[in-house]
């Protein structure tokens, strides 16, 4: 098996093929407590068990009768990697159990207060476990190339209810008990907590979220039985059981978190006419190409993201049509095009080094959308028929597997390019795979809607007035095309953009982000108590991040102190993983905000 560079974890000498989870939630002390049970495969008799840990405090390791095993908490990694624990084991230990408690800032944890939620009457905590912060609430074998099957045990008071990653579920009083009899990877593994209600949309899908969001989430997922249904057509079965959708808080750090079973989602997608379901037909889409077959350490990510961006893609076209799939590839592939004019070379490579790197480095647009046009190349050469066959036959005969960029390399030789070697050679696959830029075959599909605005944008730019422009019908994808398009506008021309459009009041947080950022970054200060309150309430990183920067960068003086005292404010709000990136961003150190 490939050597995981982002655990401590030896699973080819002890392996953990099971866990058992039980532990009780401490909404007080936003403490997690209890034990993990796991079960080992001992391929080295004589090696010790080593698991992943981060803020953890062990109480105890025992083995399958209860007798103390001796164990070692190594020294904290000065990065991210956490602690190491050994735990030595006895010729006939088969299981160890580990007794411990989370830290209260453990990164995969948010413990948000009632009045972080729509409810504002009952706390919340929900995980966020990829790449590796799973280790940071169980101790545990944190690298994609280990798959366990799971139970858990959950105690949580009343009225708060508890959801997990899995395809059981049972509930008696305070205690929901869990089973995922499907093998995952750690990052798999996760769980929210608090005052939820669950609505069906068909047999096996639900949607779950606060009892003020389900009634708006659930219109919002309308299509979601179709879209399940389409990606069994186009790539097999669905082999997880249920499909459901939980819509958190919005401070939830991502768009969307592919929980086996569950997907976490944001609540800033509810723009009320299904105008931001991608991300949905994204997540669903990772029940293949990632929860299915997984990336077997963090540098095959492409492997998950890039199939999932192109499988999301096909789902779009076969749901709601080419017109808007094609709007929505476009978009992706002028972010790539962005992106790569400020990735450093070896970070636009699909294969990317990230040994002594942090894993989340490698969460670009590189691995999602020139993964996904590496894809669509291969469709274009080879024909959807054949690239279809071709994607059935790589979950099929992976499906519970976690894989290397080499393996699918050595398929993809196997499958595809040899079977057609005139074709093949149209395809230069080294390029795409190993080296930097994006390869000029890939392509762009046309887009009359586009085109249309493309227009629209170059006449405005040109001194025409909004109410001149022919915006009639636009959907939610040409405003983000017209706002993306417009380079320097003048204050005034935005000033006349928001009195046609009112674009600052717009409930569309997609529109509203990309508006506030241009903006925000061209002078428009209008919007400043907008940005503001955007900045205090959200979570979402892609939407932070950007309109960070614009403040940041924002005309005159000031910007850097604005936006540093927004987000002194804002930051105890944020899941650590936006800490993580916006601390970096402002500069910003412990004890910056101890005068607060
Ligand atoms: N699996 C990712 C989220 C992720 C990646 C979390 C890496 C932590 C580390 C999820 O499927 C995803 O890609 N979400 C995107 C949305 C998508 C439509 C591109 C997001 O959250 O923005
Ligand atoms: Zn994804």
């Amino acid at each position: 098996m490939t050597p995981d560079s982002h655990s401590f974890a030896r699973p080819q000498e002890v392996r953990s093929t099971h866990l058992d989870l039980a532990l009780r939630l401490d909404f007080e002390q936003h403490v997690a407590r209890g034990y993990v049970e796991h079960r080992l495969e001992r391929r080295d008799p004589a090696a010790p068990f080593v698991v992943d840990t981060d803020g953890i405090q062990v109480h105890a390791v025992a083995d399958q009768d209860g007798r103390a095993l001796a164990f070692e908490l190594a020294e904290r990694d000065d990065r991210w990697l956490g602690q190491a624990l050994t735990v030595q084991l006895e010729p006939d230990t088969d299981r160890v159990r580990i007794h411990y408690a989370t830290s209260p800032d453990a990164e995969a944890m948010q413990w948000l207060s009632p009045e972080q939620t729509d409810g504002e009457e009952h706390p919340f905590l929900f995980t966020q476990g990829q790449a590796i912060l799973t280790r940071s609430w169980i101790p545990l074998q944190d690298t994609p190339g280990v798959r366990v099957t799971w139970t858990a045990r959950v105690e949580a008071p009343q009225p708060l209810r508890t959801v997990m990653s899995a395809d059981r579920r049972v509930v008696r009083g305070d205690v929901t008990r869990f089973a995922m009899t499907r093998p995952v990877p750690s990052y798999l593994i996760a769980l929210a907590c608090g005052d939820l209600r669950a609505r069906p949309i068909s047999g096996r899908c639900a949607v779950w979220a606060e009892p003020g969001v389900v009634d708006a989430a659930t219109a919002e997922l309308d299509d979601l039985e179709r879209m399940v249904l389409a990606c069994e057509e186009l790539f097999g079965p669905y082999r997880w059981g249920r499909y459901d959708v939980l819509f958190l808080p919005p401070s939830f750090p991502f768009g969307g978190m592919e929980n086996p079973c569950m997907t976490f989602a944001t609540p800033t997608i509810l723009a009320g006419d299904k105008s931001l379901v991608a991300l949905i037909a994204h997540e669903l889409a990772h029940s293949w190409s990632g929860n299915l077959v997984t990336n077997a350490t963090w540098r095959d990510f492409w492997l998950n993201e890039g199939f999932t961006v192109y499988l999301e893609q096909r789902i779009m076209e076969h749901v709601y049509g080419r017109d808007r799939a094609a709007m929505e590839i476009a978009l992706g592939m002028q972010g790539l095009q962005q992106e790569l004019t400020e990735l450093p070379e070896p970070d636009q490579v699909l294969h990317i080094d990230l040994t002594g790197r942090n894993p989340d480095d490698g969460m670009t647009a590189v691995a999602y959308d020139k993964g996904a046009a590496f894809l669509r190349r291969l469709e274009e050469v080879f024909g959807r028929a054949r690239m279809d066959e071709f994607l059935r036959a790589w979950f099929d005969e992976h499906s519970f597997q976690s894989v290397s960029t080499a393996t699918f390399l050595a398929f993809l030789e196997q499958r595809l390019l040899s079977t057609a070697p005139d074709r093949a050679a149209q395809v230069d696959v080294a390029q795409w795979v190993q080296a930097a830029g994006l390869p000029t075959d890939a392509s762009v599909p046309e887009s009359a809607r586009f085109a249309a605005v493309d227009a629209a944008a170059e006449s405005f730019a040109g001194g025409a007035a909004p109410t001149a422009l022919d915006t009639g019908g636009w959907v939610t994808q040409q405003w983000l095309r017209f706002l993306g398009a417009l380079e320097a506008p003048t204050p005034e021309q935005l000033r006349a953009l928001d009195d046609a459009f009112g674009l600052t009041r717009s409930g569309n947080s997609e529109v509203l982000c990309a508006w506030l950022v241009l903006a925000t970054r061209c002078g428009y200060r209008a919007v400043d108590a907008r940005a503001e309150l955007f900045l205090l309430t959200v979570g979402r990183r892609k939407f932070l991040v950007p309109l960070y920067e614009a403040v940041l960068a924002s005309p005159g003086d000031g910007g850097s102190e604005r936006a540093r005292s927004i987000y002194q404010r804002a930051r105890p709000r944020y899941h650590a993983v936006s800490q993580r990136t916006l601390d970096a961003l402002l500069d910003w150190r412990d004890g910056d905000d101890s005068d607060a």
